[in-house]
């Protein structure tokens, strides 16, 4: 699908953020191994979400929806499943799912489309067969095929911060004899440990013990990578002043609002509370001319890996240089995020260099009149959709339908602004 956008009129008035991504998935999973019934509110409705509610009915759990994001799930026993499971295009499925699958007394398939099965897997292969499982891959890629095992713990230093692969070694090991601990070089996103802690594990920081989950209703907070979308859209389009409600703000995910500090802009945070073991709150955004360029590398990354493609829109309008350092594992995600995301945002006048691990972008006028690839990769087609807004002609976007993975709602929020 092609989508045009052009030059926005101010954005105005309130929007509340879908369900987080990570959240809906690990809640699935965790009620899915959870005793007892639970109900989860406000389930997200991206593709990669139901590709995990999918996967788990096939592996013989109960659940139903009440309503568009409300279900319940009644959790207990795994059943084998004889036909591959499909993770569709989600990273966090097939690399969370093959850790909780190691620990069965069955063995799974488990599948990608084009762009998972060209994702590295080796980087949870390594940690869970030092633990006792026994996966065999496609040359360190998907179809990953999992013999269930008996697991034992082990002490795990990641040479990478990621809480997909932090989130496969604990999984692994609340079903594995002794204890489990991981170390990473910088803090990654802790949604694992929370729900897994609120749901009745025996867990301490990322040092986990074998242990029962029991069933409890889970309420998801709103994605700050979708937010972050808006958060950008509202900092660059001239006269923006707008409200979006119910954003988690888990440590853990905030970087953007930091960054967004160092480089001036106006972000308000407010009205915070707790939810399921989350926070959350609303955040104003104004427009702020003021914007400066800063650096963005080291622990920052972990913090706001997925939005660094809108923060290279973002730097795009800020006074000087902005240099993002160590982010090399953005060429991992859904499509190479560093040299598709220079190459495309060149087009439409982006002063943006492409380094080894990561980009340099300087002030620039955007003068739109382009057509931008999306490479199948929901965050770049958000991020182009962003860059349209204050492009001086319109750009057409190729692939924009890719919103679908995390955020079908995006354009229809969007409009809501600046109608
Ligand atoms: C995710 C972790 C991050 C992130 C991804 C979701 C998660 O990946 O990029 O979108 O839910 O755990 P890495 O763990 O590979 O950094």
């Amino acid at each position: 699908m092609i989508k045009k956008i052009s030059f926005s009129k101010p954005l105005k008035g309130e929007i509340t953020i879908p369900a987080d991504k990570s959240v809906s998935h690990r809640a699935v999973m965790f009620s899915a191994l959870a005793q007892g019934k639970s109900i989860i509110r406000n389930f997200s409705s991206g593709a990669d979400c139901h590709s995990t509610l999918n996967l788990f009915k096939q592996l013989g759990i109960q659940t139903e929806f009440l309503d568009k994001k409300t279900l319940w799930i009644e959790g207990g026993t795994l059943t084998g499943s004889n036909s591959a499971l499909y993770c569709g295009n989600s990273g966090t499925t097939m690399r969370l799912v093959s850790s909780i699958l190691a620990g069965q007394s069955f063995s799974s398939v488990l599948t990608g489309d084009t762009s998972l099965s060209k994702r590295p897997m080796q980087r949870i292969i390594e940690p869970l067969t030092l633990m006792g499982a026994k996966i065999t891959s496609l040359e360190e890629h998907a179809p990953l095929t999992i013999k269930g095992s008996l697991l034992h713990g082990i002490e795990y230093n990641s040479p990478i911060a990621s809480a997909q692969v932090k989130s496969a070694v604990l999984l692994a090991g609340l079903n594995a004899e002794g204890y489990t601990a991981f170390n990473e070089p910088y803090p990654s996103r802790d949604h694992t440990e929370r729900l897994l802690k609120y749901l009745g594990a025996n867990i301490e920081g990322t040092r986990i013990y074998p242990s029962k989950l029991f069933a409890k209703d889970i309420d998801i907070v709103g994605d700050i990578s979708s937010a972050a979308f808006f958060i950008v859209a509202g900092l660059i389009v001239k006269g923006s002043d707008f409200v979006i409600k119910n954003v988690g703000i888990n440590p853990t995910r905030t970087g953007i609002l930091d960054i967004i500090k160092r480089m001036n802009g106006e972000v308000n945070v407010f009205n915070k509370r707790e939810l399921s073991g989350e926070i959350c709150a609303d955040i104003q955004i104004k427009y702020t001319e003021a914007l400066k360029g800063c650096i963005i590398e080291g622990a920052d990354i972990p913090r706001l890996i997925d939005e660094l493609p809108v923060i290279a829109v973002l730097a795009s309008q800020a006074e000087g240089e902005t240099i993002i350092k160590n982010a090399n594992d953005l060429r991992n995600k859904e499509a190479d995020r560093i040299s598709c995301l220079v190459n495309e945002l060149r087009k439409i006048g982006v002063n943006i260099e492409e380094r080894e691990d990561g980009f340099v972008v300087r002030k620039s006028e955007l003068k739109g009149n382009a057509g931008l690839e999306c490479y199948n990769d929901h965050r770049l087609a958000m991020s182009f959709y962003v860059a349209g807004l204050i492009c001086k002609n319109e750009i057409a976007i190729n692939g924009f339908e890719w919103t679908k993975i995390s955020f079908p709602e995006f354009e229809e929020l969007m409009i809501s602004l600046y109608n």
